[in-house]
């Protein structure tokens, strides 16, 4: 059994507590540092952590000697840098909410650090953990499709989510977290880099933010949605009617009001206060509402990402190789190979694919996943082939801010020349 130390208890840092102590006796959580009452004592209460044990900030606890065996690090992007680095300082194992640093010199940092105190540093890629994308690798690495020549990628965010996080939410303004292409999409970077089992070489990007602003407001919306709009009936993002009905059963509604104060009455008053009562239109968002990738790997293998809040949802991707083709959409069960010998569909259950990790929970079963497999890792030494080391997940973050860089000077980005410019990864 490991010891736990959380920082931040928000959304992610609770989801991992409760996965991860939902394993047998494989975490047991000891600590938590969280500036908020309510989410500090839901801590406090459900894992029985003594109150003296349960702090405002993570100062307090990476002051002290090593006290516990890992840290859970989930506060917001840009409070990523400090912890991680005092922690890794005191010798802790980490998991580490992605993304891993609000700068790509951060990200080395980090890395750099981890790397020299020889500490483990699991970063919550989740996607890795996912059956849908351990099923593919597992199809990739048993040949079905031969050599990989080209990956299509699309992450569908959905209008409505984008709405909630990239608009209203923690992740609508860059200057507070991180750009769209790191945030959303630091995942898809590691999930192609992963695929392809290659490093990247070059990235060209494109992308802007064209609907979610001012000029688009409709006649007459006036600045919240709990200010009497015209629009009301119509309008897809009509925060009192998401947050008080589609939405109300959603893991979003935890951003907006806490579990004990959830009535009609103090979901309206969260939206006549904070930013989810803001019309969509007339928010401080400033990230893209569509991003594209082009890819170089080594070996001349390209891949072209998609980003997109116009849609439903979901994620899918193509993988065509020297054998066959992979068609995919994660929303399903299956996965599509068309064999070049055969020249025949074939359907393939994702279950039926030997995979290491559970499909219970959030994030496709990502979120269990890879609790599972730090637990194995360091509980009984077993590795998965999901598991990533850290010098590997800064270049994949790497990718994700040398799109930024592109999108915003139209350039290409020569991986190894933007390696070399950060001094290096390790
Ligand atoms: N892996 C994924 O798929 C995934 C999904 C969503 C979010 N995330 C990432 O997880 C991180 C957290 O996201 P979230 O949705 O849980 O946000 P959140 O705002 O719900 O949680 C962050 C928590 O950190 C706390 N905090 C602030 N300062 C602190 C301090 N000094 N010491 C301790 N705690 C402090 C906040 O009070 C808050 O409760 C973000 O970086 C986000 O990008 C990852």
């Amino acid at each position: 059994m490991k010891t736990v130390l959380v920082i931040g208890a928000g959304s992610r840092g609770r989801r991992y507590s409760e996965i991860g102590t939902a394993i047998g006796d494989a975490f047991k959580i000891i600590a938590v540092a969280e500036p908020i009452d309510a989410r500090r004592n839901y801590m406090r209460d459900k894992f029985g952590i003594p109150e003296d044990m349960c702090h405002l900030s993570w100062e307090d606890f990476l002051s002290r000697p090593k006290f516990a065996d890992i840290a859970i690090i989930a506060t917001m992007d840009r409070d990523h840098i400090a912890p991680a680095l005092a922690a890794i300082e005191k010798g802790y194992d980490l998991i580490l909410e992605k993304p891993m640093g609000a700068t790509p010199e951060e990200c080395c940092m980090i890395a750099r650090a981890a790397a020299e105190k020889g500490v483990f540093v699991q970063v919550c890629h989740v996607l890795r953990f996912t059956p849908f994308f351990c099923a593919l690798k597992s199809l990739i690495l048993d040949g079905k499709i031969g050599r990989i020549v080209h990956i299509q990628h699309a992450e569908c965010v959905g209008n409505v989510h984008q709405s909630h996080s990239f608009v209203r939410g923690n992740w609508g303004n860059s200057d507070r977290a991180t750009p769209m292409i790191v945030q959303k999409t630091c995942h898809d970077m590691d999930i192609m880099q992963w695929l392809v089992g290659k490093n990247c070489t070059r990235v060209h990007s494109f992308g802007s933010l064209t609907y979610f602003k001012e000029e688009n407001a409709p006649e007459g919306a006036p600045e919240r949605c709990t200010d009497g709009c015209p629009h009301a009936d119509t309008c897809y993002y009509n925060a009192v009617r998401l947050y008080t009905k589609d939405l109300r059963n959603s893991s979003f509604i935890q951003a907006v009001v806490s579990d004990d104060n959830r009535t009609d009455e103090d979901i309206l008053e969260a939206l006549r206060t904070t930013n989810y009562g803001k019309c969509v239109f007339r928010c401080d968002n400033n990230v893209v509402d569509h991003q594209t990738v082009n890819l170089e790997f080594e070996d001349g293998i390209t891949a072209s990402f998609t980003m997109c809040a116009f849609n439903k949802g979901s994620r899918n991707i193509r993988i065509m190789g020297t054998d066959g083709e992979l068609i995919a959409n994660m929303g399903d069960q299956f996965i599509t190979l068309y064999d070049f010998a055969t020249q025949k569909f074939e359907k393939i259950n994702i279950s039926d694919v030997a995979v290491n990790e559970t499909i219970d929970g959030g994030h496709g079963g990502g979120d269990a996943g890879i609790m599972n497999a730090v637990s194995n890792y360091l509980n009984n030494s077993k590795s998965t082939v999901s598991l990533c080391s850290i010098e590997e997940t800064c270049r994949n973050h790497l990718i994700a801010y040398a799109a930024e860089e592109s999108r915003l000077t139209g350039k290409v980005v020569d991986m190894a020349e933007y390696e070399e410019r950060l001094g290096g990864i390790i």
